[in-house]
């Protein structure tokens, strides 16, 4: 080291000693903050799975006695918990009567599996995301990864709950007619494949609204598949809809009008792999579909609520399973549509367009 270079250091490590009060308690503040909102996730799941929201959906006004005789809880668990959902503001609070209630808004979030708004179920994705953060942490001068398979199980069921809303909602009502001509196709009798299905929730929703095609879902983790089967019979659409693990560069060949990717592309190993596979099961005048979580180009265009919760899910989970597979390289949950338009380049895939987005997701049509 040079002589400058540790004066350089000595005069920056100075400054570094001279903070800004006011920003130091702003920062502190928010850290605070950011500390209780992660203590109440936890309480938020116990809402969740212990009933409580549901016994509040109708917005009645309840003490703390009445919500646990409602809901079966114990009344000492539910006075502290009740304290936790009106401090965050998830739950108002009357002092005078000393009731609780939840406003309907809040309930269509909270306790209406039906409602677009839903996030309830989601909360078994931060618990899933604990459960990884003691491996992960230990990964991170490893840089073996995390394979999806090897997850709390919470994992599965609380992505395809952060998901199902927006697929229930968007899906066959405005993504599939915006890819060109293939809402028509689908209609008449198409065949489709989605890749990476999960639990199924996405195929099952297409087989829904489109009765005359038939659906092909396919993923690397056998636990999902078996629970896809079982949505699919529950759904009562197992005529039409098989379930198969396959790894998503070695897709059977299909013929397929259309192949999909829900939120599945950026978890993947070798995402250009994939699509290579993609395009050779597709007809000649086949499209994919990629879903995406909404991202802009770069981290400076993430800075946000919804960038920041996908960067914590892709560094615990994506980018940790598509370490797990190669990483040769995973796009991670933020990877903006450049960089997937690059490997869909890389994939033959010459005609690419966003067709749709949500605040939430972006839709890509490619084409070969
Ligand atoms: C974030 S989840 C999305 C699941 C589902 N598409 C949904 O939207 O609910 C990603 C899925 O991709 C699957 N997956 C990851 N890498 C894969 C690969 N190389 N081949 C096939 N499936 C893969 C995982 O097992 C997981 O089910």
């Amino acid at each position: 080291m040079s002589v400058d270079s540790i004066q350089e250091a000595d005069q920056s490590a100075a400054a570094a000693t001279e903070l800004d009060a006011d920003r130091l308690e702003a920062f502190a503040g928010q850290v605070a903050s950011d500390i209780g909102t992660v203590f109440a996730g936890a309480t938020v799941y116990i809402g969740h799975h212990a009933g409580l929201y549901a016994a509040m959906a109708d917005g009645g006004a309840l003490t703390a006695e009445e919500l646990a005789e409602r809901s079966g809880a114990h009344p000492r668990y539910v006075r502290e918990w009740l304290g936790a959902q009106a401090a965050g503001g998830y739950i108002e609070y009357d002092r005078d009567r000393g009731a609780f209630w939840l406003p309907p808004e809040h309930a269509a979030v909270l306790a209406d599996r039906t409602s677009p708004a839903y996030l309830a179920g989601a909360s078994d994705g931060m618990a899933a995301i604990w459960a990884a953060a003691e491996r992960v942490a230990a990964d991170f001068t490893v840089g073996a990864g995390v394979p999806w398979d090897e997850h709390d199980a919470r994992l599965f069921s609380g992505t395809e709950e952060l998901f199902r809303p927006s697929y229930e909602t968007f899906l066959t009502s405005e993504w599939i007619p915006s890819l060109e001509g293939v809402g028509e196709k689908l209609a008449t009798g198409a065949r489709v494949a989605d890749v990476g299905c999960g639990h199924g929730v996405s195929t099952i929703v297409m087989a829904s609204g489109f009765p005359s095609s038939s659906f092909h879902g396919y993923d690397g983790h056998d636990a999902s598949i078996a629970t896809a089967r079982q949505r699919a019979t529950d759904a009562g659409v197992s005529d039409r809809v098989r379930f198969e693990v396959a790894l998503a560069n070695e897709l059977p060949g299909g013929d397929f009008d259309l192949v999909c990717f829900f939120d599945s592309l950026h978890d993947m190993g070798d995402p250009v792999g994939a699509l290579v596979s993609a395009r050779e099961a597709l007809t000649s005048d086949g499209t994919v579909m990629l879903i995406e979580p909404f991202a802009g180009e770069g981290v400076e265009d993430n800075l946000t609520p919804v960038g920041r919760l996908y960067y914590s899910a892709s560094t615990l989970v994506c980018t940790a399973n598509g370490i797990a597979q190669g990483n040769r390289p995973v796009l991670g949950a933020q990877a903006g549509e450049s960089a997937l338009r690059d490997v869909l380049a890389q994939a033959g895939f010459t005609r690419v367009r966003r067709s749709a987005e949500t605040p939430f997701n972006l839709v890509i049509e490619a084409r070969p």
